[in-house]
């Protein structure tokens, strides 16, 4: 069977990671294929709750092939920490494997995220101070550092004399911060680069061999359709090139399009968002505390507040269409439980004039109000819930509705974090 898409529809955090972690039980392969550690990826099974930022998702399961591909951007020291970390909870990491092609985030994409932040001021973008925007930008501009050098001595030490200095200049006389010492960066990558040698392959073929055995090969999203560089919020955007979307999938991981079988996108019952940017459905004050209590709305990677609204179908219909989605998996049901009614934005207003089209220009989409339709609650726990037609009328009535105005069939409900929390209407795998 062919690779099978994992994304997120909204602006990330919807609940990727706990949805890998549940269909890989039947894939062969699962791999990361975009972003960075900016990426934070909860799973809650039998090892307790993991927060990933770079592993997949599939880890949890000894016999799966986990790959973290050519698109995605590492930082070694974070990478080596997750990997500590889940082995001494007794997690395998035996066959992970990593891209050669992977770019490296250096101790000047840390820092330059930081300062740049600093810089715009008001107009910051609240990134996660990764230092995922500059890394990708030095990969466009070919001025990076990929694992196939880290881990190669002397192409480590020819590259990082070539690009240091122009580096420092960068950092001392664009941002007045003190430069890097060529021996200090030497030898704490070598040491990470040591470490993580013995997992760097040529993963493209791995995979590519995989799909030649009809093996299944689940391949895990990160960051949101919303948070893309092209279509997303621009500049309230993640970095990933070439994209958070389906079709980055390919590239970032060496397989074509025709390869693929099915692209499934992951969305919250509701909306969040962490970070700066538009965002039509926020709730402000009690409301949107409320709905981020209710659902402990705090990011994974940063901790920070998530920002929490009503669920938006026009953005929604508009990343179901981008992905070309077979298919939809709905997170978080559980969290409306108590709401007597809920509201869904099926159009926004701009300027006096109705439309159902996600505005490209971010001013008019700072502007548009959202047109609600207003549901009944079901005020009913559905945590236990196992089968659709158990869950409440109005439940049942929620999911439909969202289902017809985003135009896309709903996969599976998830009503809780755990692994088999969860409602397969159509098995995915
Ligand atoms: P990801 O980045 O898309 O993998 O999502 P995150 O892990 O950043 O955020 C999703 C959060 O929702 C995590 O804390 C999950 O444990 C939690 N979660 C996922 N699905 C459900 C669900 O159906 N109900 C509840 N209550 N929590 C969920
Ligand atoms: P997962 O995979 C939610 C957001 C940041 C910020 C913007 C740019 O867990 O869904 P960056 O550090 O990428 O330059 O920040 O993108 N962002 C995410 N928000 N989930 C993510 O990943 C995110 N990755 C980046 O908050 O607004
Ligand atoms: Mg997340």
């Amino acid at each position: 069977m062919p690779a099978i898409i994992v994304i997120g529809g909204q602006w990330g955090d919807e609940g990727k990671g706990r949805v890998v972690d549940l269909i890989a039980r039947k894939a062969h392969v699962v791999a990361r294929y975009s972003g960075g550690n900016n990426a934070g990826h909860t799973v809650v099974n039998e090892f307790g709750e993991s927060r990933l930022h770079l592993v997949p998702a599939g880890i949890f399961y000894p016999d799966k092939v986990c790959v973290i591909g050519n698109g995605v951007i590492i930082d070694p020291k974070v990478l080596l920490e997750e990997i500590d970390d889940l082995q001494s909870r007794g997690v395998t990491v035996e066959k992970l494997h990593i891209s050669s092609r992977c770019q490296i985030i250096m101790p000047w994409h840390l820092m330059i995220d930081r300062l740049d932040e600093e810089l715009r001021g008001k107009g910051a973008i609240g990134t996660t101070a990764r230092g995922v925007g500059p890394c990708f930008a030095d990969k466009v501009f070919r001025a990076g550092i990929r694992m196939a050098d880290l881990i190669d001595p002397e192409a480590f030490r020819e590259r990082l004399s070539f690009l240091l200095p122009y580096k420092n200049a960068v950092l001392e006389k664009l941002y007045g911060a003190e430069p890097l010492s060529f021996e200090e960066v030497f030898s704490t990558y070598s040491e990470y680069a040591a470490k993580i040698a013995p997992s760097v392959t040529e993963t493209a073929e791995l995979v590519q061999d995989a799909l030649e055995r009809g093996e299944t090969v689940l391949l895990e999203g990160a960051q949101g359709t919303l948070l893309d560089l092209d279509a997303g919020t621009y500049e309230f955007v993640t970095s990933s090139t070439p994209s958070s979307m389906a079709a980055g999938a390919g590239v970032g991981i060496g397989i074509g399009p025709t390869q693929i079988s099915k692209v499934v996108a992951v969305y919250k019952a509701y909306q969040t968002r962490v970070g700066n940017g538009p965002m039509p459905t926020e709730l402000v004050g009690e409301e949107g505390d409320t709905l981020r209590e209710r659902g402990h709305e705090y990011g994974a990677t940063t901790g920070r507040p998530r920002r929490c609204g009503w669920f938006d179908a026009v953005a929604s219909r508009y990343t179901a269409r981008l992905n070309g989605l077979t298919g939809m998996v709905m997170t978080r049901l559980d969290v409306l439980d108590q709401y007597p009614s809920i509201k869904v934005c099926t159009a926004y207003r701009l300027d006096g004039k109705v439309t159902k089209t996600f505005p490209s220009n971010i001013r008019a989409l700072l502007r548009v109000e959202p047109v609600y339709e207003e549901l009944p609650g079901w005020q009913k726990e559905t945590k236990q819930v196992r089968a659709f037609e158990d869950l409440p009328p109005q439940a049942k009535a929620y999911v439909q509705r969202i289902q017809e105005l985003v135009g896309c069939p709903i996969d599976m409900v998830s009503v809780g974090p755990e692994r088999e929390q969860a409602i397969i209407i159509n098995p995915i795998i």
